[in-house]
């Protein structure tokens, strides 16, 4: 199972068997999960905060009034693409059925809409008992996954059913809920993002107004399909994406220096990032005064899609381009000169593309098929583009 980047809540309940999950914490991130830990308070007994945190490298809090300012249960809930409850108690079952939000994590579970993982643990008569029966059997119908508890000796001295199952049971169990692809794995994507700046003076620069918000997607897309990933990242004011090495650039001098150190390793290179043509011939060291401009005298820079033809080998490219008017056949003809194997053309003319969290445009590819883009996410723009790529590196099974 491969977790790349991809994002875990583990919700601890007030069991004995909390201290196991400290195991399946450390497994869980051996997979490439990213893994936040909310404990229930009762949980806290056996096994504290300070623990979860050392462990996992995050904060950790278990009530709602705990980090107000994050509205916590909303923002774990939305970055979560899956969620893991183990030991889950009686009680904790029977307020997750309920529909309680009455701490962190059972406000999480109500916020999130993922698929969850519950692994009970408790005295085989609780879990006998037919008020636990019938919870268990109203989540499963809610589509909860939730894994029967082991038959054996528990720690009341009482044999039965309602052990903590070993890890790698619980990893298995997960494995199904996650279906994480992993058909990058092994491969190393590069990719640029967001927009070059060409410095005037100290002051001032020429710019464009990309965000670099379609290279982060396809930079977070291509690690949760298990990828090793290389952003090359020119003045965008987004977060570094966990597991994605981010290497920050300014000007295009710079993204070409970086982009061709990264290239010979790399087996797909995507190049999302908008680059500027010329920057000025020189730069001036002090501010030039408001009398002192008149013109900018530009100088060309390098084209670095271009300069790579001379060392590609196996790499399969992605270029892009945005325009306010095109036609087929100089798009064709801009992938091909480019040494590109896949160009995504968006047209900006309506100006709602820039900074926006949709895209939609047409893919050509080198084949000479096109595939036009209806407006959608730049995710799911990212992930159709790694299909492509996939397909062109060969390794797709359709
Ligand atoms: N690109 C590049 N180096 C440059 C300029 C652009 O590698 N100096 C890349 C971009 O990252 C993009 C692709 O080339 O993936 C197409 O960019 P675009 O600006 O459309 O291409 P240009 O060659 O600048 O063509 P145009 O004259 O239409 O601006």
């Amino acid at each position: 199972m491969q977790g790349h980047g991809r994002e875990v809540i583990l919700g601890v309940g007030g069991g004995i068997a909390a201290y196991k999950s400290c195991d399946l914490l450390r497994r869980l991130q051996d997979c490439g999960f990213l893994v936040t830990v909310v404990p229930t308070p009762s949980s806290l007994n056996f096994v504290g905060a300070a623990t979860w945190e050392a462990l996992s490298g995050r904060a950790v809090t278990s009530e709602v009034f705990e980090s107000v300012e994050e509205v916590r249960h909303v923002s774990l809930a939305k970055k979560a693409n899956f969620i893991i409850i183990a030991p889950a108690t009686a009680d904790l079952i029977a307020r997750i059925t309920a529909g309680r939000a009455d701490d962190l994590l059972t406000n999480v579970i109500l916020a999130a809409d993922v698929p969850v993982l519950i692994i009970p643990a408790m005295h085989p008569q609780m879990w006998n008992d037919p008020a636990t029966t019938s919870n268990v059997r109203l989540l499963r119908e809610r589509g909860f996954s939730i894994l029967e508890p082991e038959v054996g000796a528990l720690t009341s001295g009482d044999i039965g059913k309602g052990r903590f199952p070993d890890t790698a049971k619980i990893l298995e169990a997960f494995a199904e809920i996650t279906d994480v692809s992993s058909d990058f794995l092994g491969k190393k994507v590069l990719v640029t993002a967001g927009g070059t700046r060409e410095q005037i003076d100290p002051i001032r620069f020429i710019g464009n107004q990309s965000s670099g918000k379609q290279g982060y997607a396809v930079a977070l897309q291509a690690l949760r399909r298990g990828a090793e990933v290389v952003l090359v990242s020119a003045n965008a004011t987004l977060p570094d994406i966990e597991g994605v090495r981010t290497i920050h650039v300014e000007s295009a001098a710079q993204m070409h220096e970086a982009v061709r150190d990264e290239f010979s390793g790399c087996d797909l290179l995507v190049m999302a990032a908008a680059v500027a043509d010329a920057r000025p011939a020189t730069v001036n060291s002090a501010k030039i005064k408001k009398g002192d401009f008149s013109s900018i005298d530009l100088a060309e820079n390098v084209d670095i899609l271009k300069s790579l033809n001379e060392v590609k080998t196996h790499q399969i490219v992605v270029a892009f381009a945005a325009e306010t008017s095109h036609d087929d056949a100089s798009a064709v003809a801009k992938m091909h000169s480019k040494g590109a194997d896949i160009l995504y053309l968006n047209d900006v003319s309506g100006g709602d593309i820039f900074n926006s969290e949709t895209t939609y445009g047409e893919i050509f590819l080198k084949s000479g098929e096109r595939v036009r883009v209806a407006k959608t996410t730049k995710d799911t723009l990212a992930q159709e583009l790694l299909d492509h790529a996939l397909h062109q590196l060969g390794l797709s099974n359709v």
